[in-house]
């Protein structure tokens, strides 16, 4: 029989010492490190199998007991806890509304997830509850983490979370903003917002209830950043993942919405899926959506899929595989997809920056590997200032005047192949170790090139002294040099220096 997921709701009016009860839980070590190797994952928010993790920690201990509480959600008797784990105040938590009561024993209504120095609750996922309520809470995934990773964390004075959920984004963003606002149209998810507010006791959020931008009127702000509900399907199964709109219309809402509400100098980012005819097409959309919004815009595409593989996907992690209704819904996903004409789905992010008295910049990149890691804000705004610089230029050859620094969050890595008894460079492969996992093999004239780029010299200089070095004609080379360059301006690795941007 498919469980129903119970649908909690935290009292706010009852007090919760949120960094006692988290000093609790960090004494006990449940951390996102120790979780990640219980789990036996190297990421504590990918897809676990809770039978075999339950057997890991059934013997009492702190940390055991909190997973089996916190993260599988089974009850625990409250003579263990007493014994076991006698900070953890069993009334007070009970009275929030984060346990309950049964027969002798307790039971957290929601799931709790360390992440960094914040504890996060959420509802718990389909590993616990096969039948999620149209109102399930998420926690930190994928996406979350992809989007707090792309955000651009300058010091501001607004900040606008669109669709925040548990409050992920609006509890990093209040870390380097004077104000945040987090908006959804959920009040279960507001409601676990203001909860986690007051377990990582944390103030300067404000919360609003109400759909896009609806709550928040006209109101201008520093910085947007939303991961809205942007899954294209025939469904209104789920807030957190449905919009119940046709097609992509909640992402270009979003999108558009974000040009109309950003203070002059201050960026979006925005995760979306969008739809489009083939492989040649996949950026058209987006940038239509953009094209009178007074803003630069930088659009990443993580993936594209045929809609059955994007139906199958989404369709395996909320009905499963194994429900007989998979089958059914493949067949509605599908239909509706051809009805609406749709060849491809792509997965990406659009970060914006608006600069509305300026002619305006659209790039697009497609990675075809990896996943964002850590924090990309700076890459994202080394690669601002590298398109502002572009832009300004009659000709690439200028490029030539200015100095540019490499950025040493990169790695080059080198493929080997043994010829006649000795190792070879065959291939150089640039990689990003941090943000956007952009990559690209490089000759060895641009590696020298990279190494030389501290700033101090100009790339005509460069470029004369390593074709001197490797007797090469500097003439010839310049103009394949401009071109790898000009691309790895585009992808953050390179920055200028000494020419100022036109940031306004
Ligand atoms: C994918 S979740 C993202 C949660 C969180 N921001 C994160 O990054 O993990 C999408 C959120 O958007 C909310 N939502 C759905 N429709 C919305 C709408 N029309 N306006 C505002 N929020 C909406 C959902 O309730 C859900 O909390």
């Amino acid at each position: 029989m498919a469980q129903m997921q119970n649908t909690v709701v935290f009292d706010m009016d009852r007090p919760l010492k949120g960094e006692a009860f988290k000093k609790v839980v960090a004494d006990a070590g449940y951390s996102q490190t120790a979780l990640a190797e219980t789990l036996g994952i190297s990421c504590a928010h990918e897809r676990q199998d809770v039978d075999v993790v339950y057997r890991r920690v059934r013997a009492d201990s702190p940390y055991n007991i909190l997973v089996r509480l916190f993260w599988l959600g089974r009850a625990v008797s409250e003579s263990a806890i007493h014994k076991i784990l006698p900070g953890l105040d069993i009334e007070e938590l009970m009275a929030v509304g984060l346990l309950s009561r049964e027969d002798g024993a307790v039971r957290s209504c929601a799931k709790l997830a360390p992440y960094h120095d914040l504890l996060l609750a959420s509802d718990f996922g389909p590993e616990l509850h096969h039948q999620l309520a149209a109102e399930h809470v998420l926690g930190v995934g994928a996406a979350s983490l992809t989007l707090a990773c792309l955000t651009v964390r300058r010091k501001v004075e607004t900040v606008l979370d669109l669709g925040t959920g548990a409050g992920i984004q609006a509890f990093l963003a209040v870390r380097h903003a004077d104000r945040v606002t987090g908006t959804d149209t959920n009040p279960r998810a507001l409601n676990f917002a203001e909860f986690n507010s007051k377990l990582n006791e944390i103030n300067g959020i404000e919360w609003r209830q109400g759909s896009l931008y609806e709550p928040v009127a006209e109101q201008q702000f520093d910085l947007i950043v939303s991961n809205p509900p942007f899954v294209i399907s025939p469904e209104s199964r789920y807030i957190f993942r449905d919009a119940s709109l046709p097609g992509d219309a909640i992402s270009e809402q979003v999108v558009r919405g974000a040009s109309q509400r950003l203070s002059e100098g201050g960026f979006a980012c925005i995760l979306f899926n969008w739809h489009h005819q083939d492989e040649h097409d996949w950026d058209m959309r987006p940038q239509r959506w953009v094209s009178d919004a007074g803003c630069d815009c930088w659009l990443i595409c993580f993936k594209s899929a045929d809609p059955l593989t994007y139906a199958a996907d989404w369709l395996q992690t909320s009905v499963g595989q194994s429900s007989p209704d998979y089958g059914r819904c493949l067949d509605e996903w599908m239909d509706y997809y051809q009805k609406m004409g749709i060849g491809l789905i792509s997965a990406g992010a659009i970060v914006m920056r608006k600069r509305s008295r300026h002619a305006n910049w659209f790039q697009a990149h497609a990675i075809d590997r990896g996943r964002c890691t850590g924090s990309a804000g700076e890459q994202i705004e080394r690669a601002f200032a590298a398109e502002d610089l572009l832009q300004s230029l009659d000709d690439d050859r200028q490029l030539l005047e200015h100095r540019l620094l490499f950025d040493d969050h990169h790695r080059l890595e080198h493929q080997l192949k043994v010829e006649d008894g000795k190792w070879v460079v065959q291939a150089e492969h640039l990689l990003a170790s941090e943000g956007v996992p952009f990559a690209g093999n490089v000759d060895i004239f641009i590696t020298n090139l990279l190494a030389g780029c501290d700033g101090k010299r100009t790339l005509r200089e460069l470029i004369v002294e390593i074709a001197g070095r490797m007797k090469a004609d500097p003439d010839n080379v310049v103009p394949a040099c401009l071109t790898a360059v000009r691309k790895l301006l585009q992808c953050g690795f390179l920055g200028s220096v000494g020419k100022s941007s036109l940031l306004i």
